[in-house]
């Protein structure tokens, strides 16, 4: 028997592409909604399947997170015999640590939240924290799509490029990217002041008339790459910026943001819908995630390794 994918309804697209990559049919999925604004999904035929719901917690991102809750309970109580939570983006990953007195481990609450929801192990691509595995009592698989990623901004990058970390917790991200593209590495020293407002610190790095590759696990209002260039700018760099990320979370706005700060290409994945581009002055490229989750529903339901698609740091 195929394993079964459950769609939710963040990323259809994405589900429907996994589907068509093992050749399977989507599971029936309704996701009804009371005029309060309840969800109420209804899954069919899963009892006895073993089960992939593919819904990464996207904005809304509570909402998606909810909607996956109640379809990971839905095959449990409707008699799925494995089920696995596929979430190619994870929301509430940058919360892996209190910051300040007072606040939550996010990332914590949201893993325990899927398996008591019914989740049997988790797949996440490129989460903004490896620590989600440890916080997690189920199996989680942590895919990448660096190296897509990096072959998609290989072909067009100019020569002497430099590889920048938009912040300190992209070093190595960048180290990486550096490696396969035997390029160098410039590192931003950022600050974030709050959900839209970041200052830069520092860039280190030799940067001066040189084009340069930025990159990040995500990125959301883009105020890190605008800061990123601002800096790169300031010290002589900056032109043809080319930005690439696994997840283009993208809220409204932040494509104009970027485009006018100064960034030439985005390279992404569709781990979270693209929306469409309306800046003539920015190229967006689209990498496909479902060939890398499709790949890794199909090994894990036959219960085999996930070398080469592990995220290994
Ligand atoms: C932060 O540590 C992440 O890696 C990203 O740099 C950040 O979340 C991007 O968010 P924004 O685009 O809102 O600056």
């Amino acid at each position: 028997m195929t394993p079964l994918v459950v769609p939710g309804t963040a990323n259809r697209p994405v589900a429907a592409a996994v589907c068509d990559a093992l050749g399977a049919e989507p599971a029936s999925c309704a996701i009804d909604q009371f005029p309060d604004g309840e969800l109420r999904p209804v899954v069919d035929r899963v009892r006895g399947r073993d089960v992939y719901v593919v819904q990464p917690t996207a904005p809304p991102v509570s909402e998606h997170l909810v909607e996956l809750l109640l379809l990971l309970d839905a095959c449990r109580r409707g008699g799925s015999t494995r089920i696995t939570a596929v979430v190619p983006y994870f929301g509430y990953a940058r919360q892996d640590r209190r910051l300040l007195e007072g606040q939550a481990v996010a990332a914590r609450v949201c893993v325990e939240a899927l398996r008591s929801a019914g989740a049997d192990r988790l797949v996440v691509v490129d989460p903004h924290t490896t620590a989600l595995e440890a916080m997690c009592q189920m199996p989680a698989e942590l895919l990448t799509a660096e190296p897509l990623l990096a072959a998609a901004v290989a072909d067009g990058i100019d020569p002497g490029t430099v590889v920048v970390a938009p912040d300190l917790g992209a070093a190595k991200l960048a180290e990486r990217y550096a490696a396969a593209l035997g390029a160098t590495v410039a590192l931003v020293q950022k600050t974030r002041l709050g959900g839209g407002k970041v200052a830069v610190r520092d860039l280190a790095g030799e940067v001066s008339g040189r084009p340069s590759l930025i990159v990040d696990d995500m990125v959301s209002t883009g105020v890190t790459i605008e800061a990123a260039i601002g800096a790169l700018r300031a010290r002589g760099g900056g032109r043809g910026v080319t930005v690439v990320a696994t997840h283009g979370v993208l809220v409204p706005g932040a494509l104009e943001r970027i485009a006018r700060a100064g960034a030439r290409r985005v390279v992404l994945t569709d781990t979270v819908r693209v929306p469409a581009n309306t800046s003539a002055d920015l190229a967006i490229e689209v990498c496909p995630a479902a060939p890398l989750l499709a790949d890794a529903i199909s090994r894990l339901h036959r219960d085999e390794p996930l070398d080469g698609l592990r995220l290994v740091i």
